[in-house]
């Protein structure tokens, strides 16, 4: 990641430097020009409800015919045309991340006495959202990646892994994470993108009312029977993702109760892209 930015830092100080005196020159007009600020403002505009949807996680192809929106991870692009949705591991460790972080910012990585705290399924070390100045810390992070979606042509972002604490080891509370999500979500929202609630029905309308997400990214939550928990909070805004290791039935139950109503796709776990063996992608 420094890498990244390092090699970049000739052009990134020229937007830098573009950045400011944008900055000079838009505080000047709004200054002389009262309404100019609020006719500026951003407009935040959830995705499509029940249009074909592809999650694109593990990695980006030409989306299938007819697709209205796609997610991507915050280093793709976005697919012209459609609605894009930045992919933003904001509560774990990506494991190709995993050493950067360990050399620059080890001591936001979760630990329990001497051993770091792994999300083992995704060989994700945990992200510490338990103080202020963590939080703090952590939000300069994931800030400067949502800028980056931003910039990209995202028009939201999804946040993943908000329910961490459930991993943590009792170290970590959905408290920790909610107001860490807040502030991260307001960050989004003053770009002009929407955000993303991922998984968590435990959070119930705070997600909405508190942390101000626009709508929900619901994984499984026919095979856990959770949808009708996010439907209540988020109506029709909600994007819902059935995947394969379990059986197809818990799909084809979603797509006869709200297929014709929600987004519902069904795919493989890994989230292969298309042209792979393993790939499956089905839309309701
Ligand atoms: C964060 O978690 C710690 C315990 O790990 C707790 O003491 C603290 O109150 C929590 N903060 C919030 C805002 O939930």
């Amino acid at each position: 990641m420094d890498e990244y930015r390092k090699t970049a830092s000739r052009p990134s100080f020229l937007i830098f430097a573009c950045g400011i005196l944008i900055t000079i020159l838009t505080s000047l007009l709004s200054s002389s020009l009262p309404s100019f600020g609020a006719a500026s403002a951003k407009r935040i505009i959830s995705p499509p409800v029940n249009k074909p949807f592809d999650y694109q996680l593990g990695g980006s192809y030409a989306p299938p015919k007819g697709t209205a929106i796609v997610v991507r991870d915050r280093k793709e692009n976005v697919a012209k045309g459609l609605y894009n949705i930045c992919y933003v591991n904001a509560y774990q460790t990506q494991p190709d991340e995993t050493v950067w972080w360990k050399k620059h910012h080890t001591s936001l990585l979760l630990k329990k006495g001497p051993k770091f705290v792994y999300d083992t399924t995704w060989n994700e070390i945990l992200l510490d959202t338990s103080t202020v100045s963590k939080r703090y810390a952590l939000a300069r992070i994931v800030n400067s990646w949502v800028d980056d979606c931003a910039r990209k042509g995202f028009n939201a972002v999804e946040f993943d892994n908000l329910d961490s604490y459930s991993r943590s080891q009792h170290k970590l509370t959905l408290g920790n994470n909610s107001v860490f999500a807040k502030t991260i979500t307001a960050h989004a929202h003053s770009l002009g993108l929407a955000v993303g609630q991922k998984n968590t029905p435990e959070l119930k309308t705070l997600g909405r009312n508190y942390i101000r997400f626009d709508f929900v990214i619901a994984e499984e939550c026919q095979r856990y029977n959770e949808c009708a928990v996010y439907q209540k909070v988020y109506g029709l805004h909600m994007l819902e993702i059935e995947y394969t290791d379990y059986p197809t039935a818990v799909y084809k139950t979603a797509c006869r109760l709200n297929g014709n109503k929600l987004s519902i796709i069904l795919r493989d776990r890994n989230l292969l892209p298309k042209g792979m063996p393993n790939y499956i992608y089905s839309t309701c």
